[in-house]
């Protein structure tokens, strides 16, 4: 009798919408394949750290009944920064060698990573040392390269236009300025989409600098228009270009200085100041996270899952699955692990919403 093939799966970073999705989509796929006796299913817990720690466990065909709506994960994630998975000295262990142990312990003939940039970085890393790797694009971000998109990004789209739904209308009531905090730290994807499609006035995401008196300037000019109420859809990694030359860290210390704990804050702040306007702040904040995830997440976790199977039953890895024009593909762990996607200036998106007369703050 053939040995059954073992595939251990792990969820790291940040959770999202749309995880357990995947997970169910590779193994019921994993089953059609080659057969569920053929199969056997190990879960780690909390990403990496279980990996590290050989917190794993056989999981049941049952155990993935019932699983497409739910929100988060049923393994548990955490983050374990990328910097710190070579180092020994830190906390005197060879995490990569003890990542490598489990994986033998185990028997596993190969390890899903379920995860985002983080997550890749030290899925290419396994692979490397010769693991077999396969990654899977989980992130509400939606900046992993290679892919037009992740998993979870558009849920977080659907509750993020929700929440600035709901704000219009009480920003119009009281004609107030609300500046809506949306995740997103090194790129504006969420920002930009939940901005359009919730109507905001202004859009601030990182990828492009604001200056403050341009967005200052926007908030007026509605208001002369006789519109006294204004929506910026504000990405918590955004900053202006009296910041931009300051790392992350002087940023944060000099916000703080000022009595601006975030861009939101300093952005309402210096909004009510300019203009006499009543500025309020929104974040929503592991909102846009929590929950079941959209249909259109569920189709592409299953889609992306099966494509995992696939691999698997072809026994192809190094590998991390990924949107192409449509199409469901693979990209090399390699390629995408060092890289990130970003909303370059001239993006579609972007374009289309100064089209419409949204200001990014940029004059
Ligand atoms: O997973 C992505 C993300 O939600 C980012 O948008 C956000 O900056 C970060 O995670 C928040 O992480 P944590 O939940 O660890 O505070």
């Amino acid at each position: 009798m053939l040995k059954p093939k073992r595939i251990g799966i792990l969820t790291g970073g940040g959770d999202c919408p749309g995880l357990n999705a995947t997970i169910r989509g590779v193994v019921k796929a994993c089953y059609q394949l080659m057969g569920e006796g053929n199969i056997e299913i190990v879960g780690i817990s909390d990403g990496f750290q279980g990996l590290i720690n050989n917190h794993c466990k056989l999981m049941k065909p049952s155990d993935f009944y019932g699983i497409l709506t739910l929100g988060g994960t049923i393994l548990g994630s955490r983050r374990t920064p990328f910097r710190k998975m070579q180092l020994v000295e830190e906390d005197n262990v060879d995490k990569v060698a003890q990542m490598k142990n489990t994986y033998k312990e185990w028997n596993l003939d190969c390890l899903l990573t379920l995860g985002g940039n983080g997550t890749h970085k030290t899925a290419n890393l396994l692979s490397e040392e010769g693991l077999n790797i396969i990654g899977l694009p989980k992130t509400i971000d939606n900046d992993i390269w290679g892919t037009s998109v992740c998993f979870g990004f558009h849920t977080a789209v659907e509750i993020g236009t929700e929440v600035i739904d709901r704000i219009h209308t009480t920003a119009h009531s009281h004609s107030r300025i609300m500046v809506i905090e949306i995740m997103g730290n090194k790129a504006g994807w969420l920002t930009l989409y939940t901005g359009i499609a919730g109507g905001a006035d202004i859009i601030l995401i990182p990828e492009i600098p604001f200056n403050m008196d341009c967005v200052i300037g926007a908030v007026q000019k509605r208001a002369d228009s006789g519109k006294y109420f204004s929506i910026l859809a504000v990405a918590e990694g955004a900053f202006d270009i009296d910041e931009a030359n300051l790392k992350r860290k002087e940023r944060t210390q000099k916000r703080a200085e000022a009595g601006e704990t975030t861009v939101t804050a300093r952005v309402a702040k210096r909004i009510q100041e300019a203009t006499g306007f009543e500025a309020r702040t929104v974040v929503p904040g592991h909102m846009l996270r929590g929950g079941s995830p959209s249909a259109y997440d569920r189709v592409l976790a299953t889609k992306f899952g099966a494509r995992a199977a696939t691999l698997i039953q072809q026994e192809k890895f190094g590998y991390t699955i990924a949107m192409v024009k449509d199409e469901i593909v693979e990209n090399p762990l390699a390629e995408v692990a060092m890289k990130m996607k970003f909303v370059a200036p001239e993006n579609k998106e972007v374009v289309t919403a100064r089209n419409i007369g949204i200001s990014f703050g940029d004059g």
